[in-house]
């Protein structure tokens, strides 16, 4: 699928790293792109890169912090009033931290951004996507998901916090919510799947914005890491294929706590409990 005229794409942490290099790449194929950004200045310096590379006017700048609920629902209001089709969602921003940080209402940041970020958006933009013909949803998990060890008891680690378990559980949240939306997608013609894009040098895990530090394990390029997104998001090879686990381009297995059906259905419940908190 070389030619996206028609469609409209999301790509959410579109500011930096893969999310930035996945605006510009669908941009490129001609998509009506919406970059989504929580800071004026970075959106806007990223939406003219986008442009730039693209020489496509047909893009878009839409402010959210996936930190917020009254946000994310002002931010898909805002996207259905003014689109009326979403043929691919990149659930893309992502953050990890040293420290145990909450958001205003409350809960430890990981799990609000990566993770309830993701499954609000993608709920409240269900209809549309539903409505959409053969529309996609990519979901931007990690390998680091196989360190998860998610506890439904203890989702806010207010007594043990450690940013990489955090994280690494925030990322198995991420498979959950994916095999469950899948399911419950099954009769329709919109697929989601999970990807772990690589070990990639962004910005990632570096919390001081003024050092140029790169994130120490970062391997490949965002070019390269963002490929992956761009795959699942245009292959005519992922045509049809939803509910699935992908390592770089190779569909794999996961790890075996996000194929446990009861966990899976329990965390869903969780996670419209904290939705309605956040
Ligand atoms: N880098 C890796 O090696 C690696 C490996 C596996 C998976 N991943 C996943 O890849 C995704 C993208 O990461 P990246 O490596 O490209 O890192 P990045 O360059 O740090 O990009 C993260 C993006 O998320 C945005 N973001 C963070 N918190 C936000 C919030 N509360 N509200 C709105 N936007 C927020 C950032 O916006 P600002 O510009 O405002 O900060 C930025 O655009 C993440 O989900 C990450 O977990 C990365």
């Amino acid at each position: 699928m070389n030619n996206l005229k028609d469609k409209v794409c999301i790509v959410t942490g579109s500011t930096s790293g893969i999310g930035l290099v996945t605006a510009k790449e669908l941009a490129k194929m001609g998509a009506t792109t919406i970059l989504v950004a929580r800071d004026k200045n970075r959106g806007k310096a990223a939406l003219a890169e986008v442009i730039e590379y693209s020489k496509n006017e047909h893009t878009d700048l839409l402010f959210c912090d996936f930190s917020s609920r009254s946000s994310i629902i002002s931010f898909t209001d805002l996207f259905k009033k003014k689109y009326n089709r979403l043929d691919i969602l990149v659930n893309n921003a992502g953050m990890i931290s040293n420290k145990r940080i909450e958001t205003d209402s409350g809960i430890e940041m990981t799990f609000a951004v990566n993770h309830l970020g993701y499954f609000m958006t993608t709920n409240l933009l269900l209809d549309l996507l539903k409505d959409t013909p053969a529309s996609r949803i990519v979901v931007v998990a990690s390998d680091l998901h196989f360190r998860g060890n998610i506890d439904i008891d203890n989702l806010m680690h207010k007594e043990d916090y450690d940013g990489f378990r955090a994280y690494s559980d925030s990322k198995l949240a991420n498979v959950l919510f994916t095999y469950k939306l899948a399911d419950i997608l099954k009769d329709y013609d919109t697929t989601i799947n999970a990807v772990h894009p690589g070990v990639i040098k962004t910005k990632f895990g570096v919390e001081d914005r003024t050092s140029n530090q790169t994130f120490p394990m970062g391997r490949i390029s965002p070019d390269d890491g963002a490929k992956t997104l761009i795959y699942l998001s245009t292959s005519l090879d992922v045509k049809g294929v939803s509910g699935k686990y992908f390592n770089q381009i190779n569909m794999e297995r996961s790890a075996e706590m996000s194929y446990d059906k009861g966990l899976i259905d329990e965390f869903w419940r969780k996670s419209i409990e904290y939705s309605a908190m956040i």
